[in-house]
């Protein structure tokens, strides 16, 4: 009877293992979505502020249309992660350390805080 005990207990902490396996990868994947979707919020807010050029009221109206839509996302995703028991990322250090998208080697516009534009 006590072996029999012990192969279920040892088969529910294999099946166990098996399913943390599991939810690590599906968080992970989340969690790179809601970073990814954060900093893509971020470059097309960019694109926002600095378009130019005689087309710049549209663009500038469907890139704030564009941003709301990567905001919404990147919280959809969020909170589908907090619904499968994981933590999104919600720093700027966590989400730049998490995204794949990266920023531009030639920054869009010059700004003095940023040293990559010097
Ligand atoms: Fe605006």
């Amino acid at each position: 009877m006590a072996n029999v005990l012990e192969k279920e207990k040892e088969a529910k902490l294999a099946k166990n293992a098996k399913d943390r396996k599991k939810t690590s990868g599906l968080h992970a994947l989340l969690g790179r979505q809601v970073a990814n979707w954060a900093v893509l919020h971020i470059k097309i807010h960019q694109h926002h502020w600095y378009v130019k050029g005689p087309n710049f009221y549209a663009l500038h109206v469907k890139f704030e249309e564009l941003y709301e839509e990567a905001a919404l996302t990147m919280d959809q995703f969020a909170e589908r992660l907090l619904s499968v028991g994981g933590q999104p990322v919600s720093t700027t250090k966590e989400i730049a350390a998490a995204a794949t998208i990266k920023e531009h080697e030639k920054p869009l516009v010059t700004h003095p805080t940023n040293p990559a534009s010097n």
